[in-house]
């Protein structure tokens, strides 16, 4: 049985101060969660979201990083610095950084390898946009992403891989995939992790929905097969994010 996980995603907001004004309306309210929680927060909140998070279940990831480990890359960050701040996860491959910051397929792919490498559990996003959901290439589109991905990563790293399926057109619009739509989709994702490593790892490696997800239609989402748990944007700065957390106490039967 795999554990859900549920993890905001803050993008780019909250200063240093906000964030630790954040954490401290949430903590209390996410205690007890049956789920893994992870916040992913903006660089400069790290430490101080690491710090208020002490002494809670509540893990931190990072939104982004760097393929290298050192070097010339000005205003980049390493896997290294990250992990020996104590960040665990790392989100990677988001839309917007494949849409505003040029991130393809491969450096997603080299990225993923650098922090599997450097201990930390990547949160691999992929997704497609409504244009190519209308031309009925979705499946097509996502398994190549995931192929992409995960070139070179093998069945042992793969298992610790969190993938997100973010369809575009459902970030941030308020239009979420209906759970059907979800589902058809994170089962094809399984699919391809099973033809890729075959089930028993398929089977361990865990599957978000992001876009638009809030506290009336987490439950219906996080109850289908494929999907465990959630990718969170605009609700994970709110008291809401506590009511995903604890989705099941508003279990629709
Ligand atoms: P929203 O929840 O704001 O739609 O954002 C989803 C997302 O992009 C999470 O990574």
């Amino acid at each position: 049985m795999r554990k859900k996980i549920i993890a905001g995603n803050w993008k780019m907001n909250q200063t240093p101060q906000e964030a630790q004004a954040l954490c401290a309306l949430l903590k209390d309210r996410v205690d007890g969660a049956e789920a893994d929680v992870v916040f992913c927060v903006p660089y400069v909140d790290l430490y101080p979201v690491l710090d208020a998070l002490k002494d809670t279940q509540i893990a931190v990831g990072a939104e982004n990083m760097h393929y290298e480990d050192s070097g010339a890359f000005t205003g980049e960050i390493s896997a290294n610095m990250l992990k020996e701040m104590g960040v665990t996860y790392v989100i990677l491959g988001h839309s917007e950084r494949r849409q505003y910051f040029n991130e393809t397929d491969e450096t997603v792919n080299r990225k993923v390898k650098k922090a599997l490498d450097s201990g930390l559990i990547p949160i691999l996003c992929c997704g497609e946009t409504l244009e190519q959901r209308e031309a009925g290439i979705t499946v097509e589109w996502v398994r190549m992403q995931i192929k992409c991905g995960l070139l070179g990563v093998d069945a042992q790293q793969a298992k610790s891989v969190v993938i997100a399926y973010e369809p575009i057109w459902a970030i941030g619009t308020g239009k979420t995939a209906t759970a059907q739509q979800a589902q058809e989709v994170c089962a094809a994702i399984r699919q391809v992790l099973a033809e890729l490593y075959g089930q028993e790892t398929a089977d361990a490696i865990r599957i978000q929905y992001g876009g638009s997800v809030n506290g009336k239609n987490a439950p219906q989402l996080f109850a289908m097969a494929d999907i465990d748990g959630g990718l969170v944007g605009g609700a994970s700065l709110k008291e809401e994010f506590a009511e995903i957390v604890h989705y099941k106490k508003d279990m629709i039967e």
